[in-house]
């Protein structure tokens, strides 16, 4: 739990985030070493609280759990109503980039700033029909934008590619942001997100509907490393 582990993710990058959203939760030990082995640099943890999401997943004992059998960088994505009220316990549990969502606070630039001082990255997301202008104020305050590329809740849906303007126009805005992309990542849509400048692609099911995740994994390398800029 601390920002060293950011510099682990900043380095990692370009790299595929599995999303522990869609793995067996019966075996979670056995699925992050799988992972591990596969070649996993920073693994994504979605926490969700079934009111700012109609979806509810885990919290900190998960993460703490999870904390236990890995060294990974943890990159939590809080898709809950209060991040604030959770930044410290999850930062205690293990997190070491916490990322919470535009619209789910007043001021996200104080937000940031309280996460910042945490000793952790701080991320802030957005939703596919969330402007980038909700940001303005607290990207100086962030280490990652997140943009959303479905809306938060549920893995396994169709990509939206408005997350690719998004991510075009904050790398030419602010070169120094980590950028993130999340939902709807696969084979036929990673390289465009690539282009359009994301460092870490956030995927689940197009990891998990796979059993060999080692070879899921490499061949969404590959197609990041074709991408043309
Ligand atoms: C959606 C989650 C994602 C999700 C991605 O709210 O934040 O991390 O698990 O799953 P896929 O890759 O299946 O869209
Ligand atoms: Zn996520």
């Amino acid at each position: 739990m601390s920002r060293d582990k950011l510099e682990l993710i900043r380095t990692a990058g370009p790299s595929v985030l599995p999303s522990l959203l869609m793995c067996d939760f019966g075996d979670l030990k056995g699925e992050v070493a799988r992972l591990e082995d596969a070649g996993t640099r920073v693994l994504h943890l979605d926490v969700m609280d079934g009111h700012f999401v109609p979806n509810m997943t885990y919290a900190m004992p998960i993460v703490k759990g999870i904390r236990r059998h890995t060294e990974l960088p943890m990159d939590v994505h809080l898709m809950i109503s209060d991040p604030m009220a959770y930044a410290k316990p999850m930062v205690d549990a293990g997190a070491d980039l916490l990322t919470f969502h535009v619209e789910a606070v007043d001021d996200a630039a104080a937000v940031a700033a309280e996460i910042r001082d945490l000793g952790v990255g701080v991320g802030v997301a957005l939703n596919p029909d969330t402007p980038l202008s909700a940001l303005d104020g607290c990207l100086d305050q962030v280490d990652m934008v997140l943009a959303m590329s479905v809306n938060a809740g549920f893995g396994g849906q169709k990509f939206n590619p408005v997350a690719l303007e998004k991510l075009a126009s904050l790398k030419q805005s602010h070169p120094e942001l980590l950028l993130e992309i999340d939902g709807g990542i696969n084979l036929d849509t990673i390289a465009a997100a690539r282009s359009a400048g994301c460092d870490l692609f956030v995927v689940g099911s197009a990891i998990f509907k796979h059993d060999d995740y080692a070879a899921a994994i490499a061949a969404l390398d590959r197609a990041i490393a074709g991408a043309t800029s």
